[in-house]
C-alpha cells in the first residue's frame, strides 16, 4: 500500500453490541452500524441518551468486546497495544485516585506510558496550563469539582501526545468558562492535526468544533454529514433541526 495514502482512523464495519438488560433480557445496543473517519478529522457523534454513543466509544478503545462486525482503529483491531500508546481517553465521569494531587495522578498516567523524570513533569507542566489547573494541581484530587476533575481528565488523556483522541461528553458538568476553554483546548488539538472523536449532546459546541457529524438513535447510526453542508455557519439552531429530523427511526 503506498504510505502516502492516509488511512482512515477508525474504520467501522457492520457492528453490532448486545447488552443485557436483565438476565433473560437483552437488546442490541449497537445495531450494525458503520464508520470511516479520517485523519485529522474532528467527528461529533450526536444522539439522545441512551442511544450507544459511550458504547460505541468503549467498542473503539476495546473495553468492551463487540458481538459482531469489525473495528480498526489507527489501522489495528481495537484495544491492540500499539494502537493504544497513540490513544487519549477522556471518560465520561473521569475517576481518580482521591488522595492523590492532580500532579501526582498525571505522573502516574505518564509512567504508564513509560514516561518519567524531567520530560515526564516538563510535559506534565504543559498540560497543567493547557487546561488552567497550574494554580489547584498540588491539591488532592478528592477535593476537585466537577470542572476541575473533567480539566484533570482531558491533561491526563493528552499526557502520552496522541493522535487520535476519544472524548466522551468533554463539556458536560463544566460551567460556561469551563467550556469555553475545553473549546479552545479542543480547537487547538484539531489545528495540530489531532483525530478527534467526540460524543455530545451539547449541539452548540458540536455546531463549533465538528468536521463531520453522526447522528446515532437506539444504536443505529441514522445520519451523517459533513457539519458545514448542514450549516455553512455553524449554526447550533441548524444542526439542532438536522438532529431532530434524523433521532426517529
Ligand atoms: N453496563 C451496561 N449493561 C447493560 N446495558 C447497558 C450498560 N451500559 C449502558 N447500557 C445500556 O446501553 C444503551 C446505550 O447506553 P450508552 O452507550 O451509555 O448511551 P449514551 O452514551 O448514548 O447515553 C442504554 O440503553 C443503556 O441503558
Ligand atoms: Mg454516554
Amino acid at each position: 500500500m503506498n504510505a502516502q495514502v492516509s488511512q482512515a482512523a477508525i474504520k467501522v464495519t457492520n457492528l453490532v453490541k448486545r447488552r443485557e438488560t436483565t438476565l433473560l433480557k437483552s437488546f442490541l445496543a449497537i445495531n450494525g452500524i458503520n464508520l470511516e473517519i479520517a485523519e485529522g478529522i474532528t467527528y461529533g457523534l450526536i444522539g439522545p441518551n441512551g442511544a450507544g454513543k459511550t458504547t460505541t466509544i468503549k467498542l473503539l478503545l476495546g473495553l468492551l468486546k463487540a458481538d459482531s462486525g469489525e473495528i480498526k482503529v489507527l489501522g489495528k483491531p481495537a484495544g491492540d497495544h500499539d494502537a493504544l500508546r497513540r490513544i487519549g481517553f477522556l471518560p465520561e465521569s473521569p475517576y481518580f485516585y482521591s488522595h492523590l494531587t492532580g500532579r501526582e495522578y498525571l505522573t502516574f498516567t505518564g509512567q504508564l506510558f513509560g514516561m518519567q523524570g524531567p520530560a515526564l513533569q516538563d510535559r506534565i507542566g504543559e498540560l497543567l496550563q493547557l487546561v488552567s489547573m497550574e494554580a489547584r494541581a498540588e491539591e488532592r484530587t478528592g477535593a476537585y469539582s466537577k470542572g476541575m476533575l473533567q480539566r484533570l481528565g482531558m491533561a491526563a488523556a493528552l499526557v502520552n501526545d496522541p493522535d487520535l483522541l476519544f472524548l466522551d461528553e468533554p463539556m458536560s458538568g463544566l460551567d460556561p468558562v469551563g467550556r469555553m476553554d475545553m473549546r479552545k483546548i479542543i480547537t487547538a488539538l484539531k489545528e495540530k492535526g489531532k483525530t478527534i472523536f467526540f460524543n455530545s449532546h451539547l449541539l452548540p459546541d458540536v455546531a463549533h468544533l465538528c468536521d463531520k457529524v453522526g447522528v446515532l438513535c437506539q444504536g443505529k447510526l441514522t445520519a451523517e454529514e459533513d457539519l458545514l453542508s448542514i450549516t455553512p455557519e455553524r449554526s447550533a439552531a441548524a444542526l439542532e433541526e438536522y438532529f431532530l429530523a434524523n433521532i426517529e427511526v
